[in-house]
């Protein structure tokens, strides 16, 4: 069977987003932190289900990025525990920690943080090559992603050479280069205009509709906020009491029989080509 670049990458995704057993996806209980005397974090308890997009939003200085560091294994709580797709992080070492985090979860920040020195392509290249993918598949997944941002034009442009929204989008296909079942971000949004913002999050929306990845938002967006299944609103150390909604389980698109009609990866939004 022929299938397109966009195709193999929607099975793979697919293949390793893993199953959904029906219980949390990521499971936070009890985690405190503490900066010197202050308490930032005062017994955080979530379960976020498979294919769920989460928004954490709260005052700034509400322990939100702590919170989602903590979360995505950047850092360590004081006290509690983080279990992600079964896996107890907070009993890993260093090096199977760095592992999982590598295989695990992608990040996009506020700002990029992409390598300024290395292409966009590199920069996208970067963590698969960091996990042991070779050269050629690390290539090959890398211009799949930039291709399905709309970037394949500006593969080879730095950083600098490159617009707000397209950096971001270079930022998010890092983030998804090692099939990542969770996406951790963290204001992603915050320094692009409305319409490369409206374009990111529909990017989000699209691809856990079709490949079932978990999204954690930390966002001070309130319109991003209201389309997101659930909102988690952090005040004080504290998740407010009526946040705490039920986990909802995502069902993702199953996989397709074989012989049956492979769905396509969703069309890039026509503004991307602006
Ligand atoms: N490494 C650190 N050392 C000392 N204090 C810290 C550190 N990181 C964060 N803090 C403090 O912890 C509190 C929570 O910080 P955090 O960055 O989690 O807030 P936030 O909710 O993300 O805020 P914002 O919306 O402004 O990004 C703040 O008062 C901050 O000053
Ligand atoms: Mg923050």
């Amino acid at each position: 069977m022929n299938m397109t670049n966009n195709e193999t990458m929607h099975q793979s995704l697919l293949s390793s987003a893993g199953g959904d057993e029906g219980g949390s996806f990521i499971h936070l209980s009890g985690i405190t932190k503490s900066f010197g005397s202050l308490q930032v974090l005062k017994g955080i308890d979530l379960d976020i289900a498979k294919g769920e997009v989460v928004s954490i939003v709260g005052p700034s200085g509400a322990g939100k990025t702590t919170l989602l560091q903590i979360m995505g294994t950047l850092d360590r709580a004081d006290s509690g525990s983080v279990v992600i797709n079964g896996t107890d992080v907070s009993r890993l070492g260093q090096k199977a920690l760095a592992r999982f985090r590598n295989r695990q979860i992608g990040f996009v920040f506020q700002f990029h943080q992409l390598l300024p020195e290395f292409t966009a392509l590199e920069n996208v290249m970067i963590p698969a090559l960091i996990g042991g993918t070779n050269r050629r598949d690390a290539r090959q997944r890398a211009e799949e992603l930039l291709a399905f941002m709309g970037l394949s034009e500006r593969a080879t442009h730095k950083p600098a050479e490159l617009s707000g929204g397209e950096k971001q989008r270079v930022a998010v296909a890092r983030a998804l280069v090692n099939q990542p079942a969770v996406v951790m971000a963290d204001e992603p949004s915050g320094s692009l205009d409305s319409a490369n913002k409206d374009e990111l999050h529909r990017l989000f929306f699209d691809l856990r509709d079709q490949m079932g990845q978990t999204f954690v938002i930390v966002t001070h967006d309130e319109e991003l906020a209201r389309t997101t299944d659930r909102t988690i609103h952090l005040k004080d150390g504290r998740i407010l009491p009526f946040d705490n909604s039920p986990v909802k389980p995502f069902i993702p698109t199953p996989p397709c029989e074989e012989g049956e009609h492979i769905p396509t990866m969703p069309q890039r939004p026509d503004t991307f080509l602006a």
